[in-house]
């Protein structure tokens, strides 16, 4: 980490038409305070001139790793960055940072630095949706980057697609947010652009409520709050009806959150072991589910409702136990709360919510209906008929789908491993509030 006043952005440009955007970051984030080190690829060369950056950042951009200012320059950049963001990041870049090449100067850069990335994507929609890019991306994901997704809207050639770069103001705040939280957040020098300026310093305005993760990970000072479990619904004192869900991927979650440095709140139907530190609660019907959440969601930065909450219930529970003798009872149910809707309709500003899914047939398109109509910001979906995937498995296979329409597919993995990719992705999107 940089030991100057201001923070160093080690802005890096690869070679897409979506280069000139990168001259506007670079402004913004000198207007913000912060000390700008540009570094271009060769290929970014031909679509913005080296003077344009020369004249914004503070200091003069670097494109060789052979140049005069330091024989080794990409680790004197990677030392000194507070943070590094990618913009934009080529589906190139993108491939060569995930396999650990380290060819020109900013690759080496990326593999050089131990500060945090950020990664803006921009390019055509068939090569952003290509599970090549789309697999690199969840591999950087996992190991902590900051993806800030493409857009959806007109493409260099014209059409329209996903893959346009997010607007220079939206990575500005995600730059903004990763130094807030690694308290490196600058002090401005000019009236910075708008947008940027309400940046929130997510470390600051959440501080947790119960212990917290070891060690600075990528959630330190939030407060997430995870459900698991099937939830059981009482027809009499020994009869219930509940589902096949084994409360492995909730637990998964939150212990994850806890590692990554977030101060966890686990409410689950499950009595698995919890490690100490988590603040773990035990309830058992949809009802109770409920309460629980929506008191505690009241102070989460995020809420991860991986629960399977009975969709219907018993409309009124016998207090005595149902004779055989009396003969086939007949159970009117009614439907349980939509925990997750009730949430999405009240959420705190700037809470992020997680939803998931667990369908049959076409999961993906279920699943992006839901994401809409409870209004959250990531569904993890999951195809449970799918081999190896799903209720009571050790592991699980999902697609993340979240609200500004992208898409990355986890494939079948440990349930501690899709935890990671969906913890990932909700630090972009805290990132991003
Ligand atoms: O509508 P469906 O049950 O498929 O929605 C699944 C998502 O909604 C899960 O995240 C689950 O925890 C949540 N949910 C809820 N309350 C319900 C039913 C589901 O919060 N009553």
């Amino acid at each position: 980490m940089s030991e100057t006043a201001r923070p160093v952005v080690v802005l890096g440009v690869s070679g897409g038409i979506a280069a000139y955007k990168a001259v506007d970051v670079c402004r913004r984030l000198v207007d913000a305070g912060a000390h700008v080190a540009p570094v271009m690829t060769e290929a970014a060369g031909r679509f913005v001139g080296r003077t344009t950056f020369d004249a914004l950042a503070s200091e003069p951009v670097q494109v060789s790793l052979w140049g005069e200012r330091s024989p080794i320059p990409h680790t004197r950049l990677g030392q000194h960055a507070d943070v590094v963001v990618v913009v934009p990041a080529t589906a190139d870049v993108i491939a060569r940072y995930a396999h650990g090449m380290a060819d020109d100067l900013l690759t080496a850069t990326l593999i050089a630095t131990r500060a945090p990335v950020v990664v803006c994507p921009a390019m055509h929609t068939e090569m952003w949706e290509h599970p090549a890019v789309q697999a690199n991306l969840a591999t950087l994901e996992s190991r902590g980057a900051v993806i800030v997704p493409p857009e959806t809207g007109r493409l260099a050639g014209g059409d329209e697609g996903a893959g346009r770069l997010a607007e220079p103001a939206v990575i500005v705040d995600a730059v903004l947010a990763v130094l807030a939280r690694t308290g490196r957040s600058p002090a401005p020098t000019a009236a910075p652009a708008p947008a940027s300026a309400t940046a929130s310093p997510s470390a600051s305005a959440s501080a947790p409520a119960s212990a917290s993760g070891e060690g600075g990970g990528d959630l330190a000072g939030l407060r997430v709050l995870v459900t698991a479990g099937g939830t059981r619904e009482p027809i009499d004192p020994v009869r219930v009806i509940t589902n096949r869900s084994s409360g492995k991927q909730g637990h998964a979650l939150a212990e994850a959150a806890y590692r990554r440095g977030a101060a966890v709140v686990l409410v689950t139907t499950t009595d698995r072991p919890v490690p100490g530190g988590i603040d773990v609660e035990r309830v058992e019907t949809a009802a109770q589910m409920e309460e629980a959440v929506l008191r505690r969601a009241q102070g989460a930065d995020v809420v991860i409702m991986a629960a399977a909450v009975a969709d219907f219930r018993p409309k009124a529970a016998a207090d005595a136990k149902l004779k055989k003798s009396a003969g086939v009872p007949e159970i009117i149910l009614e439907p349980t709360p939509d925990i997750l809707a009730t949430l999405g309709a009240r959420r705190r500003p700037g809470q992020v919510l997680v939803g998931f899914a667990a369908e049959t047939g076409d999961v993906r398109e279920q699943a992006a209906a839901k994401l809409a109509s409870k209004g959250v910001d990531l569904m993890v979906a999951n195809d449970v008929s799918a081999p190896g995937a799903g209720f009571d498995h050790d592991t699980n296979e999902v697609t993340l789908l979240d609200r500004l329409g992208g898409a990355h597919q986890v494939p079948l993995t440990t349930k501690d491993a899709v935890a990671d990719a969906v913890l990932a992705r909700v630090a972009t999107l805290v990132a991003r509030r």
